[in-house]
């Protein structure tokens, strides 16, 4: 499903966001930064060494990085060129300022994207796995953040790649809610 937001094309697929082409990706990191399982342990296999020798000298300049905020390094051996690292919160419930933190993640990534002349980015479902975040609460938080920056902020392409056809599914039904509402 794809929809123009001025300039912007948002479209939904399912796929494996480490084939993605567009200039960046974005990980579903953990604060560590030193990888895990999930689209994180998959980045890392298919990106190779230098993403985590490059994930290892942030960490030395700035410990890891804190829940919502996102830092950039190299795609590796991956057709991307680079994979922007965010951390989504971990759902305890929904009273723990969760959909704020999601929302963070998501426009954290696009500023540092927008800071580093990128025109075109794929975004995996944020929290909805290990982490725990409801997928159809994240998918509404996720595309009304989106929408709302690449309203005022001009990008060719921001992609979403769903891993499975339920959650592309729920992010459709997301998508039109929006765009009736
Ligand atoms: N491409 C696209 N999406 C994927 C891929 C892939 N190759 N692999 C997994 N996913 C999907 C999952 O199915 C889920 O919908 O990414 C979404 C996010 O799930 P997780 O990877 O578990 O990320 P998250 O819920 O944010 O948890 C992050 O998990 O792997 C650890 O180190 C990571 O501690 C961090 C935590």
């Amino acid at each position: 499903m794809e929809k123009m937001i001025g300039k912007t094309k948002l479209s939904l697929i399912q796929g494996d966001i480490t084939l993605q082409e567009t200039e960046a990706i974005v990980n579903a990191a953990n604060t560590s930064l030193l990888g895990g399982g999930g689209v994180d342990g998959a980045i890392h296999r298919a990106g190779g060494s230098k993403i985590l020798e490059e994930c290892k000298q942030i960490r030395a300049k700035q410990k890891g990085c804190p829940t919502g905020e996102a830092v950039i390094t190299t795609g590796g051996n991956m057709a991307t060129e680079y994979v922007i690292h965010t951390v989504g919160p971990v759902w305890s419930g929904g009273n723990r300022n969760e959909e704020q933190l999601l929302r963070n993640a998501y426009c954290n990534s696009l500023s540092l994207a927008e800071k580093n002349g990128i025109k075109s980015i794929s975004f995996p479902s944020i929290s909805t796995g290990v982490y725990r975040f409801p997928v159809d609460k994240a998918a509404k938080v996720a595309l009304a953040t989106v929408k709302e920056f690449i309203q005022e902020h001009r990008f060719e392409e921001v992609r979403f790649v769903l891993f499975s056809e339920r959650d592309l599914k729920v992010y459709e039904e997301a998508l039109k809610e929006i765009f009736t509402s």
